[in-house]
């Protein structure tokens, strides 16, 4: 496997698309994503456009959908949700479509929606990518962080970094093994430098100050726990994450 890393959807190549694709919005579309997942969501349609999100979502009757909208962070009127994850509870997402659209996070998943697998990844799902990436063993990955409007974000550089970093733990291989650009070198880096205060980390980010503006702590401090929710948004169809099936092997 060779992991190669993309601060923003905008520095993401458009040609040759990898093996895997793994979109990373930390702070918080991807949190959000395997949240509504874990919660029993049935699946969750990812939208740039506002105003496609509301068009298509019209096909299921309101009771069968739920949806989020974030521009700056702030909820978008008119939607059922902004992009809490701690919103994403199984009493309001069981037996739901989520449809969504957030600033940077949807538009990277749809950056890389042509890609034979792509993944939505935060740290607090990590483990559940580390376990696919070690069962499957893509020979290119690209990681693709949401950045925030074409600039790099700390919270999705570090997150790669955690999941490289695992995965040559679980494999027993060197990092130099892995390592696909000199942006990888980088998360790896960072990862390293802050994997005990990852908390911390997000008060020095950009979008983590702007939250915190919109008195988002208790969404820093969910989105900042690593490993917490054991459950893998996969791309079933262009546009549309599913929970990842585990196929348990026989001993
Ligand atoms: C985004 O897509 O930029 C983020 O998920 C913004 C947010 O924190 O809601």
């Amino acid at each position: 496997m060779k992991f190669s890393v993309f601060h923003t959807p905008e520095l993401t190549p458009t040609q040759n698309a990898a093996d895997c694709a793994i979109a990373i919005d930390v702070l918080r579309a991807t949190s959000t994503i395997a949240t509504a997942l874990s919660s029993g969501a049935d699946a969750v349609h990812v939208f740039s456009d506002m105003d496609k999100l509301m068009h298509q979502s019209e096909a299921l009757p309101p009771e069968k959908r739920l949806r989020a909208g974030e521009r700056g962070g702030s909820k978008v009127e008119g939607c059922d949700l902004g992009n809490s994850p701690l919103d994403c509870t199984p009493e309001l997402m069981t037996g739901r479509h989520l449809f969504i659209s957030t600033t940077n996070g949807t538009r990277a998943l749809q950056k890389i929606q042509a890609s034979p697998t792509v993944l939505a990844a935060a740290l607090i799902n990590r483990k559940a990518v580390v376990d696919y990436l070690v069962e499957h063993q893509p020979e290119t990955v690209w990681i693709v962080g949401a950045g925030w409007e074409g600039s790099f974000a700390l919270e999705d550089t570090v997150c790669a970094g955690a999941i490289v970093q695992s995965v040559a733990e679980r494999l027993g291989c060197s990092l130099e093994e892995l390592i696909g650009n000199d942006e990888m070198v980088g998360a790896i880096s960072l990862y390293q430098q802050w994997k005990s205060n990852l908390l911390g980390l997000m008060y020095h980010a950009s979008h983590g100050k702007r939250l915190l503006r919109l008195d988002c702590l208790e969404d820093l401090k969910y989105c900042a726990s690593l490993d917490t929710l054991n459950v893998l948004p996969i791309q079933r169809e262009i546009g549309t994450l599913v929970k990842h099936a585990v196929v348990a092997h026989a001993a």
